[in-house]
């Protein structure tokens, strides 16, 4: 029962007890009535005896439970003794539940998130604006399909929840383009991926944080990126991109995760970064169409650890900062499957112990015994490439 360590289960316990200890009061009769239509609306035969929803004993006060019963609820501390209870978070993430979420949910509108992930849900019910103090939907891996906007498009069912800060559609079958997101203007997360999303990219509210769009078929410049000056972790990959990396998402001042891996992109701008901090420590663009010499502006981000610029096109020699950086800071380089030339040092044997990465499938001449380096391309491969540059 690994789902028992979930930090979600921890607080419910944790407030229970606070709440039982200090006054009597029992849960808004009409929210234990949400709870029982979501239960019996539910498909019994795909309600697991292990999972939270067959916990729910109706005999018993959900809000006053501790311990066992009513797990994957969570309620709010009643202001004095006269008030009742309301249900505020629900979660039945990986209950395998089928099919049907009841219209009755938008009932429970003291609720601030609801988590329903892994499950085989197929869409929403119209009540769900009802939800005026929602900040966390978590709809992952379900069976959302259609369009996100056209007809009963879940993101504009969703739209009109203002207060929406984490929301997370990812691994369903979703598709259509994304909307101008206008209406969720407080969403600091965002997950869509691994679904059949595209188009080009719209303009995204200003407060978001974690971008995730990875595995999907959108396409166009990322230029609306480089306005999100809150973002911290960007994930693009897998789609189909294209044009310019653009210097200015690394100039972003809190942006730590940037993977744009699997695309189309063709250049790579990194300039020299002067101010005082960065928090850049992960950039992958592996798989793209790079080419022309390797940045080597990326010596100049303190906190850079790990970075992949395998499968591209890049020509010329390593820099020699990289080795230095590779001999102390840098956790882990990947270049294989380029076209990069010159000698890789001896050093790097020695310095390569804690280093991941690889350099394989290059045109790089290699100390003997450093299996990063082992397995070059043929001569024939090299052969007009190796005057560092000339593709771009
Ligand atoms: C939800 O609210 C509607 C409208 O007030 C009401 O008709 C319905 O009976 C309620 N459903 C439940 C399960 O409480
Ligand atoms: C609780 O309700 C009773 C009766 O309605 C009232 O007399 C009392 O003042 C209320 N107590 C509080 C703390 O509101
Ligand atoms: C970047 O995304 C790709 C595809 O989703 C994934 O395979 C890869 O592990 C990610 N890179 C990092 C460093 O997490
Ligand atoms: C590196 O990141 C840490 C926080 O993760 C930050 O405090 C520090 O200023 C950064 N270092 C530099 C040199 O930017
Ligand atoms: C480093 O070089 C020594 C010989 O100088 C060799 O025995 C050893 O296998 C090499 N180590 C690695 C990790 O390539």
């Amino acid at each position: 029962m690994t789902r028992l360590l979930n930090p979600i289960f921890f607080s419910f316990l944790y407030i229970s007890f606070i709440y039982t200890l200090s006054v009597n009061a029992t849960t808004l009769q009409s929210d234990i009535q949400v709870l029982e239509v979501i239960k019996t609306s539910i498909d019994p035969v795909s309600i697991s005896t292990d999972s939270f929803l067959s916990s729910w004993d109706f005999n018993l006060d959900p809000c006053e439970m501790t311990g066992t019963s009513f797990l994957g609820i969570l309620c709010t501390i009643p202001l004095d003794t006269n008030t009742t209870s309301r249900i505020m978070e629900i979660y039945l993430e990986g209950d395998e539940l089928e099919e049907f979420l009841t219209p009755s949910i938008g009932n429970l509108t003291e609720l601030v998130s609801v988590n329903l992930g892994r499950n085989k849900f197929r869409g929403l019910p119209e009540t769900i604006t009802n939800l005026k103090k929602l900040t966390s939907l978590q709809l992952c891996e379900n069976y959302f399909s259609g369009s996100l906007i056209n007809g009963i498009g879940v993101l504009r069912k969703l739209e009109v929840l203002d207060s929406l800060t984490q929301l997370d559609l990812s691994n369903n079958e979703l598709t259509g383009e994304i909307p101008q997101l206008n209406g969720l203007w407080q969403l600091s997360s965002f997950d869509l991926s691994n679904n059949q999303i595209y188009g080009n990219l719209p303009q995204f509210p200003l407060k978001i944080r974690t971008l995730s769009l990875g595995h999907n078929l959108l396409s166009g410049h990322i230029t609306p990126v480089n306005k999100l000056r809150h973002l911290r972790t960007l994930d693009l990959s897998d789609n189909r991109f294209s044009g310019g990396i653009d210097k200015r998402i690394f100039m972003l001042p809190d942006i730590s995760h940037v993977n744009v891996s699997a695309n189309r992109f063709t250049t790579l701008e990194v300039v020299e970064f002067s101010d005082k901090g960065s928090q850049l420590h992960m950039l992958d663009v592996h798989g793209n169409r790079l080419c022309g010499h390797l940045p080597v502006n990326l010596i100049t981000y303190p906190n850079l650890t790990e970075i992949n610029l395998g499968h591209n096109l890049f020509s010329g020699e390593i820099p020699a900062e990289f080795w230095r950086r590779l001999a102390f800071l840098w956790r882990s380089l990947n270049l294989e499957y380029n076209y990069l030339e010159g000698s890789v040092p001896k050093e790097v044997n020695r310095t390569s112990e804690g280093v991941r990465g690889s350099f394989v499938h290059n045109c790089l001449t290699c100390p003997k015994g450093l299996q990063l380096c082992h397995g070059q391309r043929p001569a024939s491969d090299c052969v007009g490439r190796n005057r560092g540059g000339d593709l771009s």
